[in-house]
């Protein structure tokens, strides 16, 4: 009750009034997310009873994400995915019909713009950077009828543990390349088997992985982002069936529906690629796209270096 003429001032009353600052706001969804927002940052402060010295810790970490980040390392998108955000807003979005390859985290090491390859051609640039890995399949739709001409955007860590975007010295076309499927929806590649890694660690992000016991690796996994005319764009992995991590990855992007095996080879194996000496592995992997419904943008298969 206002009627002592004083204003409102328990913490409830300031919740009460932050969220009404925004009933002015003309867009309906900008109003919403505003509110919501403020509720749950209110509903959190008071339900831990946040002090004073615990929120200008807060502040100091926020101050410091954004002076690591910048066009290489992007400390924000770590928080989203080592807190779980980034997949519960993929869980959001992505509704696929039954048998379509699921989507995972797409996380910071993508760069627009990898050489466009030709079937079975290598992606691997440096020498040395791994087991070589056979990788192939088809892209198809839910019917199981051949895709021609999607296109595999690929990208993967060495067993260095990083990616080429990691390393300033590095090739910046190792280990990455796009690839179109064939009339009969088929496509391959040399990769290297991909290892497990630590997500960057030397940040605050990595400070609060150690302050509350968490370990930062992500199991063994090569990435993919698979566009096609009318059909859903899908942001996925391939993970090592038998990689470590796969049941504690930092990032909360492990679906069982993406293990698949690799397949260890040899030397004198009549199928080993031209590219290819000694020791070397294979995988299969069919990927299955979803059709685009109305109002999406179908996928297209654009060279997302040139739009961007
Ligand atoms: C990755 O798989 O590249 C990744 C995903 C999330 C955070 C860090 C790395
Ligand atoms: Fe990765």
């Amino acid at each position: 009750m206002a009627s002592t003429g004083t204003r409102k001032t328990t913490p409830a009353d300031i919740t009460a009034a932050a969220v009404a600052s925004f009933e002015g706001c003309a867009d309906p969804r900008l109003r919403e997310l505003m509110q919501s927002l403020v509720r749950h940052l209110h509903g959190f402060a008071t339900e831990v009873g946040l002090t004073e010295e615990e929120w200008r810790e807060m502040i100091v970490t926020l101050t410091a994400t954004g002076h690591i980040t910048d066009a290489r390392r992007q400390e924000f998108i770590l928080w989203s995915d080592s807190l779980g955000l980034s997949m519960l807003v993929d869980a959001l979005a992505h509704a696929l019909p039954p048998g379509a390859t699921e989507s995972t985290v797409l996380g910071p090491f993508y760069v627009p713009g990898a050489p466009q390859r030709s079937y079975g051609e290598s992606m691997v640039v440096e020498p040395g950077a791994g087991i070589p890995a056979w990788v192939y399949g088809r892209v198809l739709d839910v019917s199981g009828a051949p895709i021609a001409g999607a296109e595999l955007d690929v990208w993967q860590n060495g067993a260095d543990m990083l990616y080429a975007v990691q390393r300033p010295e590095a090739e910046e076309d190792h280990l990455r390349g796009r690839y179109l499927t064939r009339e009969d929806g088929s496509y391959a590649f040399v990769a290297v088997r991909p290892v497990p890694y630590p997500i960057p660690d030397d940040g605050p992000v990595g400070r609060m992985l150690s302050a509350t016991g968490r370990h930062p690796w992500r199991p063994a996994h090569i990435h993919m982002i698979v566009r096609a005319s009318g059909y859903k764009t899908v942001t996925t992995h391939v993970f090592d069936a038998v990689s470590e991590y796969l049941d504690s990855d930092a990032v909360f992007a492990v679906k069982p529906s993406l293990f698949r095996t690799f397949v260890e080879r040899s030397p004198d194996d009549p199928e080993r690629p031209p590219s290819v000496d000694g020791e070397w592995v294979s995988l299969e992997n069919d990927i299955v796209l979803a059709r685009a419904e109305d109002g999406e943008d179908g996928g297209a298969v654009v060279d997302p270096g040139r739009t961007a």
